[in-house]
């Protein structure tokens, strides 16, 4: 799978990329992610890419030219799926999303900045706008970053005990039940007998119990949502 982002602040992206399963993902071939810094596409030789907008206000906007000339001139060496705009009043990000968004091969993200870009990009080019929470972020690099690792860790071969994301929180609208490691008794705080009993049914019966009492406790609306 491939992934391009569009970013002013590339560097706000390196760290989240090249660590841990994102590092892993990338060194096996199964994901690449390139960085494009927007300025390249500069209207003039300050490197400009924003304005102020149209009808006064504060803030500045992403102007249409270096996004147009950027997103046309990557659309020739490959065919994007999804040209994502992350965005605070795009559609919330979820698991759902990261499942469908796993399975394309080529995606192109933009990350806003300032006011946001200038609507018309939106209009002529973006195919998806995602929001990742109902608060605002200074720019759309860290919801990328966010994007990205919800999806590649989905992408078979990414994680090494390939069922493992299968029983993630939220795969299947419940909450991941409580795990627990050695000792199995610290300061008399004890690992609950039955992950000890050896019998795999009976755990199993009582995770999936767990689960339910998790979700039910911390969030119930997850009851009511469509897989
Ligand atoms: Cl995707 N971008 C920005 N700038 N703020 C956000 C967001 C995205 N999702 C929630 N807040």
């Amino acid at each position: 799978m491939r992934i391009d982002i569009l970013t002013v602040l590339p560097e706000l992206l390196e760290s989240p990329l090249n660590h841990s399963i994102m590092k892993r993902a990338q060194s096996k071939g199964l994901l690449e992610v390139r960085l494009h810094h927007l300025r390249k596409w500069a209207v003039n030789e300050y490197g400009q890419v924003d304005d102020y907008q149209y009808g006064g206000g504060a803030g500045m906007v992403m102007m249409c030219e270096p996004l147009t000339k950027a997103i046309e001139e990557l659309s020739k060496e490959i065919k994007y799926d999804e040209i994502i705009y992350l965005t605070p009043d795009g559609k919330p990000f979820d698991q759902k999303e990261a499942n469908h968004l796993s399975l394309t091969e080529n995606l192109l993200m933009i990350c806003g900045h300032y006011k946001g870009i200038d609507e018309r990009v939106r209009e002529h080019f973006v195919t998806k706008e995602i929001s990742i929470g109902d608060y605002v972020l200074s720019g759309g690099e860290l919801a990328a970053a966010i994007l990205v690792d919800a999806i590649g860790r989905l992408i078979p071969g990414v994680l090494n005990d390939e069922t493992s994301a299968l029983f993630d929180s939220f795969q299947d609208n419940l909450l991941a039940p409580p795990v627990y490691t050695r000792p199995a008794d610290f300061r008399g705080w004890k690992v609950p007998d039955i992950l000890l009993s050896g019998d795999p049914k009976k755990i199993e019966d009582w995770r999936h119990e767990q689960s339910l009492k998790r979700t039910e406790e911390k969030r119930p609306d997850l009851f009511n949502q469509d897989q």
